[in-house]
């Protein structure tokens, strides 16, 4: 399982920060998941200076632009010259702050060609009793991936966080039959988007509350391969138990 800390801008401390990376090493060395810590931008250099550990780092999004006269933005070199060697795009978070598809589409391309993996994140708002949220998934990631080469578009790993399920309880997390359901899905639609790569060997994550309690089942019965994880990864306990519930 690929397990990937998406901090926010929870994380306001270097102690802290410290903190859950100490934490994430050592569940690390049990080889239960690979973890990939996201915290804010300033924590990400800090921490991933000298590291040697198992644990990865990843941007929690990057310039859609390079270098220049460009007052607070950070590119996608600097994140790849910091550390990160993965870089989350398009959180609906960011989409929210005016991320449109084309910076989505320019964001994947530059942390493609500068050594990122990125972590696409789609996901609808609202669910609707058409099958509508499925027609737009498929839109989402189109384009965002039809502009880039079909070998480039094989790496990219997807992370499905719909909308009303980000921020709340384990309680209000997708059932995991409407996960299978759309994790199916997905790959259907890679596959077809990438010529030539089955859409079983694309690592397909879920994040929407995922909590201590609920991430097991969301494992077994969904065919993901891994979670994008908000508010639980920066709570040590809550994000030590949920990667050992997974053992
Ligand atoms: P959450 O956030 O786990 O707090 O729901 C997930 C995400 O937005 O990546």
């Amino acid at each position: 399982m690929l397990i990937v800390a998406n901090w926010k801008a929870y994380v306001e401390d270097l102690p802290k920060a410290k903190k859950l990376f100490a934490t994430s090493k050592s569940l690390a060395k049990r080889n239960i998941s690979t973890i990939v810590l996201a915290p804010p931008a300033p924590f990400l250099g800090a921490l991933a200076a000298g590291n040697t550990s198992a644990v990865a780092f990843a941007a929690q999004d990057v310039s859609a632009t390079l270098g220049g006269a460009q007052t607070g933005e950070a590119t996608a070199p600097a994140y790849a010259g910091a550390g990160a060697t993965y870089a989350i795009i398009g959180h609906s978070e960011r989409r929210a702050a005016g991320d449109t598809d084309a910076l989505v589409a320019q964001k994947l391309a530059l942390s493609l060609s500068h050594g990122l993996v990125p972590i696409l994140c789609v996901g609808e708002r609202a669910r609707d009793g058409e099958g509508r949220y499925l027609s737009f998934i498929r839109e989402e990631l189109t384009v965002a991936l039809e502009s880039l080469m079909p070998k480039e578009r094989g790496k990219v790993i997807v992370a499905y966080e719909p909308i009303w399920a980000i921020g709340k309880t384990a309680a209000d997390a997708i059932a995991s039959d409407d996960l299978a359901e759309m994790v199916l899905y997905i790959r259907k639609v890679l596959a077809e988007l990438v010529p030539g790569k089955r859409g079983e060997r694309f690592l397909v994550l879920y994040g929407g509350s995922v909590e201590p309690e609920n991430v097991r089942t969301l494992a077994e019965n969904s065919g993901i391969d891994g979670f994008l994880i908000g508010h639980a990864s920066v709570d040590v306990h809550a994000f030590g138990a949920l990667v050992k519930n997974l053992a």
